[in-house]
């Protein structure tokens, strides 16, 4: 049957495949995201969703399926398309000999953005995300979650319409995933539409407006986190197994914490 691209959608997966060999990472998954919407993709480690994203991004071809970016098919206009994604993937590869402010402006000059017209945005961001003041310290100084932030803010120099995050709190200290996650509800208000990755439940549940549970490369459910909660609790519920190998552990307490503030 032909897929029909729906207009209203920021992003549809449809009937995506992928393979790695023998190991079936991504089995058929369909998946939408809406304008403005943060859409958890939730599942425990190797579950996918990390090879999802990137077929989203054009990184890995799928075997099978389709990419819809606003109604087009990615896989025929992919540069185009590709300028309204923002990505950062699980562990960003900064250039280490490089200072924030100069990683964020080689990213900029990348995707074409004039210094003048990013300038104040950019300013915006590091305000925001506690970074000024260090712009000008050379990366390789940087704590982890400080690299994280920059990463992002590289992610959205060039206004990007849909931002895919994958996993981008891990790292962060509670008061920096604080803001990033009051960036991220700041973006979606305006209309930014975002897909973002955890293994854990309670990110998702203080992040995500709707999850899709993601295990063993399928979708099994979406919905709230409050929806899936209430059907994990069902008895012989087959979400139940998946929510036990999500909860958090002792080190995220933190952040999550803050995060639920
Ligand atoms: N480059 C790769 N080569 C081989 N197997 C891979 C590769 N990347 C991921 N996988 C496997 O594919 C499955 C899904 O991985 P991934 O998409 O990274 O899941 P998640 O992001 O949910 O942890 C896992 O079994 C993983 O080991
Ligand atoms: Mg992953």
């Amino acid at each position: 049957m032909e897929a029909i691209p729906d207009q209203q959608a920021a992003l549809r997966l449809v009937s995506l495949y992928k393979s790695y060999g023998d190991i079936k990472a991504v089995k058929g998954i369909n998946l939408t995201l809406k304008r403005g919407e943060i859409l958890g993709l939730l599942g425990p480690n190797g579950s996918g969703k990390s090879t999802t994203m990137k077929m989203v991004l054009g990184i890995l071809k799928p075997d099978a399926g389709e990419v819809f970016v606003y109604g087009q098919n990615e896989t025929a206009a992919p540069v185009e398309l590709k300028k309204r994604l923002g990505y950062v993937p699980e562990t960003p590869q900064l250039y280490e000999f490089l200072t924030g402010i100069e990683y964020i402006d080689f990213v900029a000059e990348m995707y074409g953005v004039a210094p003048a017209e990013r300038k104040e945005r950019v300013s915006h961001f590091l305000e925001g995300m506690q970074l000024a003041g260090h712009e000008n310290e050379m990366i390789s100084g940087y704590s982890q979650g400080m690299k994280q932030k920059i990463a992002l803010i590289s992610a959205l120099v060039h206004k990007p319409e849909i931002l895919v995050l994958d996993e981008a709190l891990n790292g962060l200290d509670p008061r920096s995933a604080r803001l990033v996650k009051d960036l991220l509800r700041e973006l979606a208000s305006e209309g930014v539409s975002i897909l973002f990755s955890t293994h854990v439940l309670e990110i998702a549940q203080a992040l995500c407006d709707r999850v899709a549970i993601m295990y063993q490369g399928t979708i099994m459910a979406e919905g709230t986190v409050a929806e899936l909660r209430q059907t994990a609790g069902l008895p012989g519920s087959s979400l139940e197994e998946v929510f036990l190998k999500m909860t958090g552990t002792d080190d995220i307490g933190e952040v999550v914490k803050a995060l639920s503030r």
